[in-house]
C-alpha cells in the first residue's frame, strides 16, 4: 500500500521518479505526488487521481533537479484529496517526506507539536510526523555535518507504527534518507546515483544491485556513500544483492492488460516453480531452502498454513493437498485472525505463511508471532529479499517473476503448484510409495502443458463473458479441493467487476444462499472430481431447479449430461494434485472479460492495492 520512489544523482530526477511510481502504481493509486529539490528550493506537484495525470503536470512544467522523492498514494488518514497526497513538507518548509505506512501515536504528537505553535494542513498522520522531523531538526546543532540524519533518526524512536520513508531536506540539498519499519525500502545502487523504492520494480529499469533495508535501519545517501544504520545508532554494513528479474518481466508487452498476460504467463510461472526442484530419480521433490531436516519435518505432527485473500485460499487447497499425500494434519487461518488469537499450537507444529508480496503487514505479524513462540516457520513467497521471505526460518521461493495486475493469477496457481510439491515431498517422506511418487512427479510435470491447453479455452469463455456480463449476482459452488477454488473464482470476479460473488461448498448451499438462486443469480459450479461427480450432479439439479441458469466446470472424462447445464467449460484430464490449478484458469479468463466488458479498470481495480502493508 503506497508506493515511495527517491532519487539522488547526476540525472533529471523528475522522469526517473514518475517512471519509478508508474512502476508502483499497484500499491495504491488514489493521488500521486512529487517534490524536487534544486539550489535549495523545493518544487512540489500533487495530483488526485493517477499517476498519469501527475506526470503530465510534472513533466510539461519543467520540474526539473536531481535530487528527489514521490508517492502514489493508497489513502489510511484522510481523504482523498490533493491536500493529502504526498510528498508532504513541514511547516517551515524545509523538510519534505514520502511515506508508506500508519502512524499509531500521531493524534499525541500532533497535540505536542500544536502546542510547540505547529498547524497542519492535512488530515494525514504523515504530515504529522515530517513536522517532527522538523521540530528535531532545528533542535540539532547547526553546523553537524549529520544533522539531518540524525534528526531523522532522533524522530524515529517517538514515532509508533509502521513507515517505509524517503525524506530530503531544502538545506542539505546532496542527501537524501531512508528509513523503515514494517514497510518495505530497498535502496537501489547505480551509476552515479542511488535511489530509494517500497519495491524493486521501480529500480529496476536502473539497477539490479540493491540493499534491502530491515526494520529499525536508516540509510543516507549523500555525495556518492551510502551510510547505513539504526535508530539506536549501530553502524552497518549494507549488503549489496542482485535482483535476478529483468525490467522486460514487468512490461505490458502486446497485452492490453497485466492481469491477461500473467494469466498466459501461467505456463512459464510453474515451469519455474518446479526447477531444479525434483530428485534425480524423479520420484520426490526438493527444496533448497527449507532449512529444516527430513528428521524435523518427521516430526511435524501438525501444520499450520496462513495468509490474507487469495493466497489464503492457496491454503485451504494445501489443508486438502497435504492432508490427502502426506497425512499430516493440517489448519488454516487468516493472518490477520490469527496474530490476535493467541490459538494453542501444539509443540510440534509446523507453521507455514504463503505470500505473493512477502510484505503484507497481517502475514509478517503472524510469522513473527509464530517465531515469538518458538515455532518453525517456512514462507512460500514470490518476491526474493522480501521482508517474509528474510525473517522466515526457510522457505520455497515462487519465482513466478514479478505479478503487476492486482488480482492475483499467477502468483496464485504458482503457490498452488508448490503446495502440491510439497504435499509429494512430505509424503515421500512417510507413506507414499515410490511408484506413487514417480506418478506424481509426472502429473507435476505435465502441469505447464496442461494449463497452456486450458488457456485455449480463452475464445470460449469470451463469448461466454458477453451473455454473463450483466448479472448482478454470482454464486460459485465446489466441492473439497474445488471449494477453495469456488472461493477464489467469486473473489477475482467481485474484485474486478464489482459484481456480487460468493463461493460456497455445493452441498452447504441448501443450508442458506440457495435463497439466493433465481433467474438473476447464475451458479457455476466446479464439478471435477470423477469420486462426487454424481453429488455435484444433485446439486446442479436443485440451483436448476429453481430456475438458475448454471454454468458447469468439468473435465473432459466427466461431462455434465446433455442439455443440463447452461453453458460448460471442459477442462483436460489432470492427476489430482494438479487439479486445482487447472480449474482456476477459467476462473480467471472468465472474470477478465466480464471485467474488461463491464469496462472496469482491471488492473487497478477501485479502493483495492496489491501489497496490504497496512492493518
Ligand atoms: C486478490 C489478491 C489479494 C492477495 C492478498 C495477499 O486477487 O491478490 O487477496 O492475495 O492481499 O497478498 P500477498 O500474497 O502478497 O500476501
Amino acid at each position: 500500500m503506497c508506493g515511495i520512489v527517491g532519487y539522488i544523482g547526476n540525472r533529471d530526477a523528475t522522469p526517473i521518479l514518475i517512471e519509478g511510481l508508474k512502476r508502483l502504481e499497484y500499491r495504491g493509486y488514489d493521488s500521486a505526488g512529487v517534490a524536487i529539490l534544486k539550489n535549495g528550493n523545493l518544487n512540489l506537484k500533487k495530483q488526485k487521481g493517477r499517476v498519469a495525470e501527475l506526470s503530465r503536470k510534472a513533466l510539461n512544467n519543467g520540474m526539473s533537479g536531481s535530487l528527489g522523492i514521490s508517492h502514489t498514494r493508497w489513502a489510511t488518514h484522510g481523504g482523498v484529496t490533493e491536500e493529502n497526497a504526498h510528498p508532504h513538507v513541514s511547516q517551515d518548509g524545509k523538510i519534505a517526506m514520502a511515506h508508506n505506512g500508519v502512524i499509531e501515536n500521531y493524534v499525541s504528537i500532533k497535540k505536542f507539536l500544536e502546542s510547540k505553535g505547529y498547524s497542519f494542513y492535512s488530515e494525514t498522520d504523515s504530515e504529522v510526523f515530517v513536522n517532527l522531523i522538523a521540530y528535531h531538526y532545528e533542535k540539532e546543532d547547526e553546523d553537524s555535518p549529520t544533522r539531518f540524519f540524525d534528526s531523522v533518526r532522533k524522530c524515529l524512536r517517538h514515532i509508533e507504527g509502521t513507515y517505509g520513508i524517503a525524506v530530503m531536506c531544502t538545506e542539505c540539498p546532496n542527501e537524501l534518507v531512508g528509513a523503515r519499519k514494517g514497510s518495505p525500502l530497498i535502496v537501489g545502487i547505480g551509476d552515479e546515483e542511488f535511489l530509494i523504492a517500497s519495491d524493486v520494480s521501480a529500480l529496476i529499469s536502473r539497477t539490479s544491485n540493491v540493499v534491502y533495508l530491515n526494520d529499525g535501519e536508516l540509510v543516507s545517501l549523500k555525495n556518492g556513500k551510502l551510510n547505513l544504520r539504526t535508530t539506536d545508532e549501530e553502524d552497518l554494513e549494507p549488503e549489496i544483492q542482485k535482483v535476478d528479474w529483468e525490467i522486460q518481466d514487468s512490461e505490458l508487452g502486446d497485452y492490453e492488460h497485466y492481469m491477461l498476460k500473467e494469466i498466459f504467463e501461467q505456463p512459464t510461472a510453474l515451469e519455474n516453480a518446479m526447477r531444479g526442484r525434483f530428485t534425480d530419480d524423479s520420484s520426490t521433490a526438493k527444496f533448497g531452502g527449507l532449512n529444516v531436516s527430513a528428521q524435523e519435518l518427521r516430526q511435524v505432527d501438525r501444520i499450520l498454513f496462513c495468509a490474507c485473500g487469495t493466497a489464503w485460499h492457496a491454503c485451504l487447497v494445501a489443508e486438502y493437498l497435504v492432508e490427502r499425500y502426506a497425512r499430516i494434519p493440517v489448519e488454516v487461518e487468516y493472518a490477520s485472525e490469527f496474530r490476535y488469537r493467541n490459538a494453542p499450537l501444539d509443540k510440534h507444529t509446523l507453521v507455514i505463511v504463503i505470500s505473493q508480496s512477502g510484505e503484507t503487514i497481517d502475514t509478517l505479524a503472524a510469522l513473527r508471532e509464530s517465531k515469538r513462540k518458538g515455532y518453525k516457520t517456512l514462507a512460500i513467497n514470490n518476491s526474493v529479499g522480501s521482508t517474509i521471505a528474510r525473517e522466515s526460518d526457510g522457505g520455497i521461493y515462487q519465482h513466478a517473476g514479478p505479478e503487476i495486475g492486482v488480482a492475483s493469477t499467477k502468483a496464485f496457481t504458482s503457490q498452488l503448484h508448490i503446495i502440491s510439491m510439497l504435499a509429494l515431498y512430505l509424503g515421500r517422506l512417510r507413506d507414499m510409495s515410490y511408484q506413487d511418487g514417480v506418478e506424481y512427479v509426472e502429473a507435476l510435470k505435465k502441469a505447464p502443458e496442461l494449463v497452456a491447453d486450458a488457456l485455449k479455452l480463452n475464445d470460449q469463455i469470451e463469448e461466454m463473458a458477453a451473455k454473463y456480463k450483466d448479472m448482478q449476482d454470482c454464486l460459485f459452488l465446489g466441492r473439497q479441493d474445488m471449494f477453495p477454488i469456488a472461493l477464489e473464482g467469486a473473489l477475482k470476479l467481485k474484485e474486478i467487476s464489482y459484481i456480487h460473488a460468493e463461493g460456497y461448498p455445493a452441498a452447504e448451499m441448501k443450508h442458506g444462499p440457495i435463497a439466493l438462486i433465481g433467474n438473476e443469480c447464475p451458479a457455476i459450479v466446479l464439478a471435477t472430481q470423477p469420486d462426487i461427480h454424481t453429488k455435484l450432479l444433485s446439486n446442479i439439479q436443485e440451483v436448476k431447479a429453481r430456475g438458475a441458469s448454471v454454468i458447469s466446470v468439468v473435465n473432459q472424462s466427466n461431462p455434465m449430461p446433455e442439455g443440463l447445464v447452461d453453458d460448460q467449460i471442459v477442462i483436460p484430464d489432470c492427476h489430482r494434485s494438479i487439479l486445482p490449478t487447472l480449474a482456476s484458469i477459467p476462473m480467471q479468463l472468465l472474470s477478465y472479460h466480464i471485467a474488461k466488458m463491464r469496462g472496469c479498470d482491471v488492473d487497478k481495480p477501485r479502493n483495492l492495492a496489491k501489497s496490504v502493508t497496512v492493518e
